[in-house]
């Protein structure tokens, strides 16, 4: 039997439109800014396998999982989990899940719109002809002069928010689905494009081998950790983003096939990046290791090089903050909706009061790159010793929140769910689709989550 429960906030005009906002979600900088740095500072080709393996095992089950409860209960993840958990017959203490997925929606966006703050100045960076001609010494100076200047990163990530909350103040349909609609296209044309000219540096083939092929002596426990939080969090899963967005589902479209779609195109594009940049980075003896700059202080030397390099630069990094603004709404959907639904406030209150939050917290990532740029806020552990405002924020929340909240999403779908409920809710018929989602949900997800876990923790025995 499936409810007959409508969303108070509205629903996705399309099953189209869903992939292109749930693909709007996934795509950012998730997939161009991080992926390539982490896999060139976890040694290549053996990162990118498990990265792989975890989207397909881990990844698109969870996906599956998330946007299935997130239909069946049609409300924010916070009161989504409180209504299923009634329903079930379940503790209430599931709402926590919820709760979790807000404040890392949180800290997400706060160090998020930082650097989609860095993508948006470069637009302008490259429109004025900086990058013409430009050495890798050149861009470096470029770039260390953006991030050492508090101000100028304030005001970045100010417009950022304010561009953020403007559309999630208006609704989620409005604008956001005819815009995903042309971005996203545009994007991979570009991004093919750059991949083109990455091909004519000559370091193709030693890029590709850099991506593909495996060396498994580069591979600690801790990136394989690293691989599997950024399978989450390149699918925007485990905070309940794809939740809310599956609460704005149609009934009738199925579930498998449409997460299918987001999590090929969305390691598409994240694949296409990589082999965009290192190509670059290898032709002009650059570190492929050297952090949260990797595209900016790379990308600038192709467009300063290639024909109509200026039009591509600014092209290239408007889509690059477009993709971030789509992520970002989804970001912080879920706190909005949940105060519209329970503090009784309009869409517009909630989401100023979400919007000043974020944009508070995101003051300690701003400062991370210049004033506190030498301040360890964890470093009495050894995990965080090196790290800064910012990177302890992407640690918790991509290597622990994210994964966590994927975990007990997987036990609560598969586990406590009934049968029926996502049976019914996930329409794959009587084959052998159903089974096998069940038992990758059931097994194998938590199973990996824990593994990578404990041996990131150092509490497993080295195999
Ligand atoms: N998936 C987005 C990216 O890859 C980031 C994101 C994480 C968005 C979690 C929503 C929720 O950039």
């Amino acid at each position: 039997m499936s409810t007959t429960r409508t969303s108070v906030h509205g629903q996705w005009s399309s099953r189209l439109a869903f992939i292109l906002a749930a693909t709007g979600s996934a795509v950012g900088l998730g997939n161009i800014w991080k992926f390539p740095y982490i896999t060139g500072e976890n040694g290549g080709g053996a990162f990118v396998l498990v990265y792989l393996v975890c989207i397909g095992l881990i990844g698109i089950p969870i996906m599956m999982a998330e946007v299935l409860i997130g239909r069946r209960g049609r409300q924010s993840p916070i009161n989504t989990m409180m209504t299923l958990a009634k329903e079930e017959k379940l503790s209430k203490v599931w709402a926590l899940l919820g709760w979790s997925g807000v404040l890392a929606g949180v800290l997400i966006l706060s160090y998020y719109s930082v650097i989609a703050g860095w993508a948006m100045s470069y637009i302008f960076r490259a429109g004025s002809g900086a990058f013409v001609g430009v050495t890798a010494e050149g861009v470096s100076s470029i770039f260390s002069a953006l991030i050492s200047d508090p101000e100028r990163l304030l005001a970045w990530h100010t417009l950022f928010m304010v561009m953020t909350l403007i559309v999630v103040a208006r609704g989620v349909r409005s604008g956001l689905e005819l815009a995903v609609r042309y971005l996203i296209p545009l994007l991979f044309v570009l991004l093919f494009l750059l991949v083109g000219y990455a091909y004519t540096t000559g370091h193709f083939g030693e890029a590709l081998e850099f991506l593909f092929k495996p060396d498994f002596s580069k591979l600690s426990a801790e990136s394989v950790l690293i691989a599997m939080g950024h399978a989450f969090f390149t699918l925007s899963l485990g905070m309940g983003a794809i939740m809310v967005y599956g609460s704005y589902l149609p009934a009738n479209v199925s579930i498998a096939r449409t997460s299918i779609i987001i999590a090929v195109l969305d390691t598409l594009v994240a694949l296409l990046a990589g082999m965009a940049i290192f190509p670059i980075v290898f032709a002009n003896g650059l570190e492929p290791g050297s952090g949260p700059g990797l595209i900016f202080e790379t990308l600038p030397i192709a467009f300063g090089h290639m024909s109509f390099g200026t039009l591509f630069g600014v092209l290239f990094f408007l889509l690059l903050s477009f993709a971030a603004w789509t992520s970002a709404i989804s970001l912080i959907e879920p706190a909005v909706a949940w105060l519209v639904e329970n503090r009784n406030m309009t869409r517009v209150q909630s989401t100023i009061w979400c919007g000043v939050v974020v944009w508070l917290v995101g003051l300690g990532s701003v400062f991370s790159f210049n004033l506190w740029s030498e301040f360890r806020p964890l470093g009495m552990f050894p995990v965080f010793a090196d790290k800064n405002f910012f990177d302890v924020l992407d640690f918790i929340t991509s290597n622990v929140m994210l994964p966590l909240g994927g975990l007990l999403i997987a036990v609560f779908a598969a586990w406590r769910l009934s049968r029926s409920t996502s049976f019914d809710e996930l329409k794959m018929g009587d084959g052998l689709a159903y089974p096998l989602w069940r038992f990758l949900v059931r097994y194998i997800t938590p199973i990996a989550v824990l593994i990578v876990f404990l041996d990131a923790l150092g509490i497993l025995p080295d195999f």
